[in-house]
């Protein structure tokens, strides 16, 4: 454990950190926090001793949107979520119970990879969970890439991908809930867009084809690297969520799964950030580092 100013860094395994007393309310801290999601993918803020704005603790959206800014700006539209604060900007991630919306059993995705400018990071924080399961489990996109074979990586570097959010909601049972798809190409390798380190950015969730690529031969080469980058759950970081626990994670640098194994209500807010300056760049192999953990 260190400590910068009065905040606590807690390093999780096999990735991530665990923050407390955290103060929204002091600028040092708010730089450290940002530089910290970007070093480690994954931040969780307990809710107990976790963290406060002032003397209260991140309990209420207002808050939440504090914590939010120090990534980017704060994003107000999503084709599906319904919005909590009247701005649309804390938007309700609400499953079973008596919802009629089936348990989010999401594969691995990186979050509206299907926009043109997907989310840079997101805050989600526990409001109701299930007596059991509804853990959200995170992976590194540096490790997924790295896992690949050495000929898949270099055939990867040249092509793009198509993502789709019509296709993404019907592979996880829902496929009524969009009405207008949108969709988008990126680059099936990209650069982190703080640390240059390559990332896959191909998911199971949202990504439908490779561009350019017959589509049985799409189809296949895409199960193909989804298994082969198989992790087991020494490799995953998995959070077991309390009331007012806080997650922010980096959108790139990890891909991220809502494990569909309850039955209760499962009640979560949701921020996503915007980068105004994104840029998506293709990782094309030499002249950059390979990376470690995010
Ligand atoms: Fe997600």
């Amino acid at each position: 454990m260190k400590s910068s100013s009065t905040l606590s860094v807690h390093q999780l395994k096999p990735f991530g950190a665990k923050l407390t007393n955290v103060d929204l309310d002091n600028p040092e801290q708010r730089d450290s926090i940002k530089k910290l999601l970007y070093e480690n993918g994954v931040l969780l803020i307990p809710a107990d001793r976790g963290a406060c704005a002032g003397s209260d603790p991140i309990s209420t959206n207002e808050h939440m949107l504090q914590l939010a800014k120090i990534f980017g700006e704060i994003e107000n539209y999503h084709p599906v979520m319904e919005s909590e604060d009247t701005a649309g900007k804390v938007q309700i991630l609400e499953t079973m119970g008596n919802t009629g919306i089936p348990a989010d059993s999401f594969f691995f995705h990186s979050d509206m990879s299907w926009r043109a400018d997907p989310t840079r990071a997101c805050v989600l924080r526990a409001s109701i969970v299930p007596p059991s399961g509804g853990n959200t489990r995170f992976r590194s996109a540096n490790t997924m890439y790295r896992r690949l074979s050495k000929d898949i990586q270099k055939q990867l570097h040249n092509l793009d991908a198509l993502h789709s959010l019509k296709v993404g909601y019907a592979r996880v049972n829902r496929p009524n809930a969009v009405q207008d798809d949108v969709q988008s190409i990126h680059p099936a390798i990209i650069k982190h867009p703080d640390t240059d380190v390559p990332l896959l950015y191909l998911n199971p969730n949202f990504t439908i084809a490779l561009v350019g690529m017959p589509e049985q031969e799409s189809a296949e080469l895409l199960q193909h690297i989804f298994k082969e980058i198989d992790f087991t759950d020494d490799d995953t970081l998995s959070h077991s969520w309390v009331p007012g626990d806080v997650a922010v994670w980096d959108n790139f640098g990890v891909q991220h799964q809502a494990m569909a194994d309850y039955q209760g209500l499962r009640r979560m807010n949701r921020v996503a950030i915007r980068d105004p300056h994104l840029r998506i760049d293709r990782y094309v192999g030499e002249n950059t580092q390979q990376g470690s953990i995010t």
